[in-house]
């Protein structure tokens, strides 16, 4: 490999390991699956798109309706296949990168491929936000960078509100700072930073189709960010990056958001009954959570991923993280598989409880 540049060598592949199971609840996927209605028009539609022809250079038509939905200026909004994309295009901008510990582990492992210097600055023992060490870092007018805060906050579930975002983006601006709230998750949240970031002026705001919308299969994500900051990030990125049935997809979807309030609605409500079905388990502690996961601490992460995937249930091991010993992330499926996970969480503990008694 001496053709590569040397800090390559050391590198990890992404921490993602694929298994098979019934119940797949280690994604933070949507359990629904865009409604069979709009399908049959995709399907539809998709027959007239010319395969042969490449799409608009920047997604323009599909910028023009985000830009829309979302009610920001066009020239704000940045699109890619995937917000993991747009990410790592802004670490490789980066002169450096501030993270949280634990947090996204996309954020450090963009900041390591594309050679950015990388902090992380650990989230208090119940995951509160380490304020005045953040502050400490943000001030620092030297050498700013980019800081990547995702609020909800993956994997912990936890929210701040957007008063107590806009205080630390207040600082990071003065000294520089690109501040980059990723929002992956804002449906299943009390709030949302998008009203304050219209008044700032180095606030990226990241956003996906994968999670609510039940979209990751088309790849898409967006920024919602200033005209000059969305100028240097396009940079970055390769012309006709949007595949043309991507793009078609999500506009379908954006023209059919009804869908979308249900989805979100079952999935809060499901999330709160799973909470507190596991606030009683013997053993796991289950955090509370403003996403479509919970994030559970075991006594043995390994024994549980492999206990629950033995029963039929893939969920996510979070153990390899400082701060996440013993933890696993399990996303909020339908009912059904909601109730199949408490059922095998409850008969572990029964089967691990019989064990040591025997
Ligand atoms: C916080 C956060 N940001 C971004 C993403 C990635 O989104 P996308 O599918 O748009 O690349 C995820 C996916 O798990 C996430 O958890």
């Amino acid at each position: 490999m001496k053709a590569f540049k040397p800090h390559l060598a050391e590198l990890p592949v992404y921490p993602y390991e694929h298994h098979r199971a019934p119940i797949k609840l280690d994604q933070n996927e949507s359990p629904y699956d865009l409604p069979e209605e709009l399908k049959g028009e995709l399907a539809e539609r998709l027959r007239e798109l010319p395969l042969n022809r490449y799409p608009e250079m920047d997604a323009e038509g599909l910028v023009h309706k985000i830009a829309e939905f979302e009610g920001w200026p066009e020239e704000g909004v940045v699109v890619a296949a995937g917000s993991n994309v747009l990410l790592t295009a802004l670490a490789m901008a980066a002169r450096r990168v501030l993270d949280l510990v634990p947090s996204f582990s996309l954020y450090k492992w963009s900041a390591r491929i594309t050679g950015t210097p990388w902090e992380g600055v650990p989230l208090g023992p119940e995951f509160e936000l380490p304020t005045t060490a953040l502050r400490a870092h943000l001030e620092d007018a030297e050498e700013p960078g980019v800081f990547f805060f995702p609020n909800p906050h993956a994997p912990t579930g936890r929210f701040w509100t957007p008063e107590v975002v806009r205080t630390l983006v207040e600082v990071a601006e003065k000294s520089g700072w690109v501040f980059v709230v990723d929002e992956a998750y804002y449906q299943f949240a009390p709030a949302d930073f998008k009203r304050h970031a219209r008044e700032l002026a180095q606030v990226v705001i990241a956003r996906t189709f994968s999670k609510a919308w039940g979209l990751a299969g088309i790849r898409l994500g967006y920024f919602l960010t200033t005209p000059e900051l969305a100028t240097e990030i396009k940079k970055l990125l390769p012309p006709f990056r949007i595949p043309s049935p991507t793009a078609l997809a999500a506009e379908l979807a954006m023209d059919h958001p009804g869908y979308l309030a249900e989805v979100v609605e079952k999935i809060r409500r499901e999330r709160e009954r799973v909470y507190l079905e596991l606030k009683a388990h013997p053993t796991w502690k289950v955090y509370k959570s403003h996403t479509n996961f919970l994030l559970i601490r075991t006594p043995n992460a390994e024994a549980a991923f492999k206990g629950l995937l033995q029963k039929g249930i893939l969920v996510r091991r979070m153990d390899g993280q400082p701060g996440l010993e013993g933890c696993i992330r399990v996303t909020i499926g339908t009912p059904v598989e909601n109730d199949a996970f408490l059922k095998a969480a409850f008969e572990l503990e029964e089967a691990s409880g019989a064990e040591r008694e025997g």
